[in-house]
């Protein structure tokens, strides 16, 4: 009985010194893994102990081109290539064809949802500068050196067709830049042709 007895209780003090040791090796694991970072050469890299992340094949942003140590790993679409969603436009710098050519589909519309269309986007991207009422009198025409953003409710604007309308809102004119990327979709953008039409009755 009594060898029994310390038998149990030597195996307890290995179970405790077993216990301690475990804890011990782990401490000085974490502790050595974490002294590597440290050092006197304190701008060397870190070790990455799981790289998975650190090694892919997507370039980071503002990082160098793998082939063209020059150019940054933001590359800038090819020429001719157009966004997913955009239809390829086929009268980019020529004003005067894409008056004639283009005719506006929702020309004299009176679909509540197209002038609702037209009203906001124009409020949207056109008022800032060319003002609610359409006379070039935005808030931040004031702003502008030299050429300012124009009335539309000139004889040249009601002159011009829906389509040259169209082509400025699509390719832009001089100062004025393209609207593409706000209004990718083509109904808007004739939306906003029409409802310039309708300032100008006004
Ligand atoms: C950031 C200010 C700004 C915004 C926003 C803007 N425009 Fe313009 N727009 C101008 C300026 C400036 C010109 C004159 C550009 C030039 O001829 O150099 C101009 C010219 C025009 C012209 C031709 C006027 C003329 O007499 O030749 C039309 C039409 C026009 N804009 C329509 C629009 C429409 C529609 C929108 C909204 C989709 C819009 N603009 C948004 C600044 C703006």
């Amino acid at each position: 009985m009594k060898m029994l007895m310390e038998i149990v209780h030597l195996l307890k003090t290995l179970m405790v010194m077993a216990m301690g040791t475990v804890v011990l090796l782990s401490l000085l694991t974490f502790a050595g893994i974490f002294m590597v970072g440290c050092g006197p050469k304190g701008n060397k890299p870190n070790i990455e102990i799981i790289q998975d992340m650190m090694e892919q094949p997507a370039l980071k942003a503002q990082d160098f081109h793998p082939y063209d140590r020059e150019k940054s790993s933001m590359l800038v679409p090819p020429a001719g290539s157009w966004p997913k969603n955009v239809k390829p436009y086929m009268y980019r710098g020529k004003p005067v064809e894409a008056g004639e050519s283009l005719k506006n589909p929702l020309a004299g519309s009176t679909d509540v949802e197209v002038m609702q269309l037209g009203e906001r986007n124009y409020k949207n991207f056109c008022l800032l500068c060319h003002g609610a009422g359409g006379a070039g009198d935005g808030q931040v025409a004031p702003k502008f050196i030299g050429i300012k953003p124009p009335s539309l409710l000139t004889d040249k604007i009601r002159n011009y067709p829906d389509g040259r309308i169209f082509h400025i809102i699509t390719d832009g004119q001089g100062l004025m830049g393209t609207y593409i990327h706000q209004l990718p979709d083509e109904k808007g953008r004739w939306a906003v042709v029409n409802y310039v039409r309708k300032l100008q009755k006004k």
